[in-house]
């Protein structure tokens, strides 16, 4: 992605915080809050996770009793998240998350700092997708976990389907709710277009260098879970 695109895309992904939990909501049929618990569930139940793209701050609000980092390359995210994560881990007696500004492909931590990393609704956009699972893998104890979600394709039919849906009917509700045509969920289906297969991304998580690599379409064209090992 050139920086120009890269720029639009922030602008866009920028505007879509104050209804991006409804919209998502919508868009998934009221699935999401599921998809966040099937990852929550995955991750190691203790130690250091890091969430790749935190976005507002919507999966990172729900991870119990484990120390958590998000990061994300867009400073208003992280402004919208950390009061909302951390006021919901105070309440619960969790420790402070820490949110840090970067992005999958150059992560600012050394090797071996997570037992857990895991990726929602991000992995789609980051812009070179083998660099930052090679970096995943690096900040990774041994042994330690990554799980992603993201919509994937089945093939090109259901492709091109799923850009149906998602530029008829989210785009729609998404013109609706924002009360503007040029709204930002326009991009949503830009980077589903150019997102590939559920086995192209198991392919790649084996490429550099994960074991015991799983994959399953909980919601065919709206969210496959990835798994594996360090
Ligand atoms: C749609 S939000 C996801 C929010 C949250 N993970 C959730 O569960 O809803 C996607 C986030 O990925 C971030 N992102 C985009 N490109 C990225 C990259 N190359 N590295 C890390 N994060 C990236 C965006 O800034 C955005 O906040």
């Amino acid at each position: 992605m050139g920086e120009v695109d890269w720029n639009e895309l922030q602008n866009n992904l920028e505007a879509t915080i104050p209804v991006y939990d409804r919209i998502n909501r919508f868009a998934t049929v009221g699935q999401v809050s599921r998809w966040r618990r099937m990852v929550a569930d995955r991750l190691p139940k203790e130690g250091k996770i890091l969430e790749i793209g935190s976005g507002p701050g919507s999966f990172a609000e729900i991870v119990e009793g484990r120390d958590l980092v998000c990061l994300d390359p867009i400073p208003s995210m992280i402004a919208a998240a950390e009061p909302r994560v951390n006021s919901k881990r105070r309440g619960r007696g969790d420790s402070e998350a820490s949110f840090v500004k970067g992005e999958a492909e150059a992560l600012p931590f050394d090797d071996s700092t997570f037992d857990g990393v895991c990726s929602l609704f991000s992995f789609r956009d980051w812009y070179d997708k083998r660099k930052g699972l090679s970096e995943a893998l690096r900040v990774l104890k041994p042994g330690g976990s990554i799980v992603i979600v993201d919509p994937a394709k089945i093939n090109r039919l259901h492709g091109w389907l799923g850009k149906m849906y998602m530029q008829i009917w989210v785009g729609s509700y998404a013109r609706w709710v924002c009360g503007v045509q040029d709204h930002p969920w326009k991009w949503l289906t830009k980077t589903y277009v150019h997102f590939g297969t559920t086995r192209d991304y198991v392919k790649m998580l084996e490429e550099v260098g994960f074991k015991d690599v799983s994959s399953k379409v909980i919601f065919p064209g709206m969210a496959t879970i990835w798994q594996a090992k360090a």
